[in-house]
């Protein structure tokens, strides 16, 4: 299973780190999707047992852990909004406590970089002895949730290395969003935007972020490097990529980060804003930018710094960073690569390990 590796792939070459060798591969990754996914007519083609499985779901009940789960997020509001399936996203972990109410044919999507995540693998082995039927997404061929589930669709990512996960998330997200196409083409629905299409344009706004790095290092320097805490605003899909910014931020910067939705601040989190504290928001979603706007003018009236990364049409003067615009539903593409580039250079600047992180392994192969 490692035809599609070469050793270039598994070398950091010319990079400072596996990190940032991985986040600069996105837009290839993004490319390679499309291509694995597509047929000569440009149509998404999944295998015939995929097709199967997802077409007979009548409810997708997504397991993952850590950066997968936060794609899961992503995934739940791609396959109910694009396909019309209800989805469900649980923390593996938590799954056995919280086992919740399965429909009469429900489809297990198992979300899984490694395939090896023993949490996730025990659901698994929990739902097949009931009977149900599974699927993986995962980035490693052959590993034991591809093995063990019914079928498997793979993220094409090359070889992670670094544990801060960055090109499996992006990588998860472009291919939950074919799934979500192809469950939704099966049903007979109506299909929002020309998919193939608009994920050669992240791609392309990808590659732009990418070469604007330098701005993020600055940020970094000015907004974490000396910060003990940070906050990541968002409402909607932002606010999932808020939580992934977050985690990012404390796995490799060990800087104490929360993620939250703009519309829950106030019951709580501002409580914690000081002179200074960084809130770094998202602001990428029509229906929700005029109140994430009012959010962030009530975190910098208790003086916290504002870093805001907004999306062009929604922009605003004092914005750190303008994103070219994509699609709405594939925001999460594109605004993740800002915050993985921003915790990347916070964990620089404080001399940390960015790709071996304290305490941390790349796959927990133990409950
Ligand atoms: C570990 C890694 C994370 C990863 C999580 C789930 O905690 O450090 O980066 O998101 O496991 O891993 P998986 O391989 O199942 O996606």
């Amino acid at each position: 299973y490692t035809a599609e590796i070469d050793a270039s792939d598994i070398e950091k070459g010319t990079y400072a780190h596996y990190m940032l060798k991985e986040m600069d591969e996105q837009p290839a990754v993004i490319r390679n999707i499309i291509q694995h996914y597509q047929n000569e007519n440009g149509d998404i083609e999944l295998t015939e047992g995929v097709r199967e499985l997802v077409s007979e779901a009548d409810r997708v009940y997504i397991v993952a852990c850590g950066t997968s789960y936060h794609a899961g997020l992503v995934g739940k509001q791609l396959i109910e909004r694009v396909a019309g399936v209800p989805t469900e996203v649980h923390v593996a972990s938590e799954f056995g406590y919280n086992m919740p109410l399965l429909t009469e044919k429900p489809l297990f999507l198992f979300i899984s970089q490694s395939g090896e995540t023993a949490d996730s693998r025990a659901v698994l082995v929990e739902v097949k002895k009931l009977g149900h039927k599974a699927l993986t997404l995962t980035n490693v061929a052959g590993s034991t949730l591809s093995r063990e589930a019914n079928e498997t669709m793979l993220l094409h990512a090359g070889p992670e290395i670094a544990v801060a996960s960055t090109k499996a998330y992006t990588a998860q997200i472009a291919v939950l969003a074919i799934l979500a196409y192809d469950i939704a083409r099966a049903n007979g629905k109506k299909l929002p935007f020309d998919l193939m299409q608009e994920l050669a344009l992240v791609a392309t706004t990808m590659d732009s972020i990418m070469a604007q790095k330098e701005i993020f290092e600055e940020l970094a320097d000015k907004f974490l490097k000396e910060s003990r805490n940070a906050f990541f605003l968002g409402r909607g899909l932002d606010s999932y990529v808020g939580l992934e910014g977050a985690l990012k931020l404390k796995e490799i910067s060990y800087i104490q980060a929360e993620g939250y939705p703009g519309g829950e601040l106030k019951h709580g989190p501002i409580a914690l804003i000081e002179d200074g504290t960084p809130v770094i928001t998202l602001v990428s979603q029509p229906n929700t930018h005029l109140n994430i706007r009012g959010n962030i003018k009530e975190v910098v009236a208790r003086g916290a710094v504002a870093c805001t990364i907004s999306m062009e049409g929604m922009e605003h003067e004092n914005d750190a960073f303008v994103l070219p615009r994509v699609e709405p539903l594939l925001t999460p593409l594109v605004t993740v690569l800002p915050l993985q580039l921003i915790s990347y250079y916070a964990a620089l600047a404080r001399d940390c390990d960015v790709d071996k992180p304290r305490n941390l392994a790349k796959s927990v192969t133990v409950e």
